[in-house]
């Protein structure tokens, strides 16, 4: 565990990471995450935040374990895919964790592409990475910062359009991140997925899934694993829905982790005005990729 207590990791203000916003008790952590070992098999589940990580991660518990919903019941969502980069007073890293781990290893990361532990790339390592639209991101960070208090206190709604535009918030600029890994994906054994291709069609995507991982699957697991994985069970699991979590770290009265799970929900937040500034900004940071998003102007 940390150096840090609680009362200094509440709404601390953010620090740095080789110029990405991060938060200062990750730092402390961070020559453990650096050094990691990781091994030929395991399986990196790599996106920016809230962008789909907990729903891809129990698809992926579901598939490592037959489609058996008891087992992938046997403990948290934060246990069976740890954090890699997570440190976090009163309990392990998530460093601590997975060397603990056997394996097949499920590994959850933040980290942008530039910073991912090199062992990842030397053994060859699958990344699945999931991508969400812009608009529903920062929509659904605005919430977690409110929820989750490891953040710092996000103010109104057009201040944290602000940080997020400005790349300031954890994790730094959506546009690096998605465009980072986006541009490593044929190097690399990298499978990039969208959260809005999910939503239209996830036994399309699941099958992807299970293409690039080689495993074979029955119609009747399939349909499992979907149902198994679907907003509304998910958010009634214990297991999936991070309710386990001390409430001093996430408030679920304040905002539920598994809080609407939908596309376009920025609709209902973003002002006219709001919209044609973000817009303008978004052409700005996207020029030059073929990088395309579905989120309905
Ligand atoms: P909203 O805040 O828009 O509801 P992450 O796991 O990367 O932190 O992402 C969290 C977002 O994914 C939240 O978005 C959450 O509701 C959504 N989510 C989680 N499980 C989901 C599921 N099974 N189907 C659709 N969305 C899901």
């Amino acid at each position: 565990s940390s150096g840090m207590g609680m009362e200094e990791v509440l709404r601390a203000e953010l620090g740095s990471l080789e110029g990405i916003p991060l938060f200062k008790i990750f730092l402390e952590g961070w020559p453990q995450v650096k050094a990691f070992q990781a091994r030929p098999d395991d399986l990196l589940v790599a996106t920016y935040p809230k962008s789909g990580t907990t729903w891809l991660s129990e698809i992926l518990d579901m598939i490592y374990h037959d489609g058996d919903v008891e087992k992938c019941r046997r403990d948290s969502i934060v246990n069976r895919v740890p954090f890699l980069e997570l440190k976090s007073p009163l309990i392990p890293s998530g460093v601590e964790k997975l060397e603990k781990m056997p394996s097949p290893r499920l590994v959850k990361t933040h980290l942008p592409v530039q910073l991912l532990p090199t062992s990842f790339w030397d053994k060859n390592c699958k990344v699945i990475y999931m991508a969400r639209n812009a608009k529903d991101v920062v929509i659904s960070y605005y919430y977690f910062y409110q929820m989750a208090k490891i953040h710092p206190d996000p103010g109104t709604l057009p201040d944290f359009l602000n940080t997020f535009m400005a790349g300031k918030v954890a994790y730094g600029s959506w546009y690096d991140h998605v465009r980072g890994w986006w541009d490593k994906r044929h190097e690399k054994q990298i499978l990039y997925l969208f959260y809005e291709d999910m939503k239209k069609n996830p036994r399309q995507e699941l099958q992807k899934i299970l293409k690039f991982l080689g495993k074979e699957m029955s119609e009747e697991t399939v349909e499992r694993i979907l149902h198994h994985t679907s907003f509304q069970e998910m958010k009634k699991n214990p297991a999936a829905n991070y309710e386990t979590v001390p409430t001093a770290l996430m408030d679920h009265n304040v905002s539920p982790f598994l809080r609407k799970g939908i596309s376009g929900d920025w609709k209902n937040h973003f002002t006219v005005a709001q919209n044609e500034l973000f817009n303008q900004h978004y052409k700005e940071h996207m020029a030059g990729t073929d990088l395309c998003f579905e989120m309905e102007e």
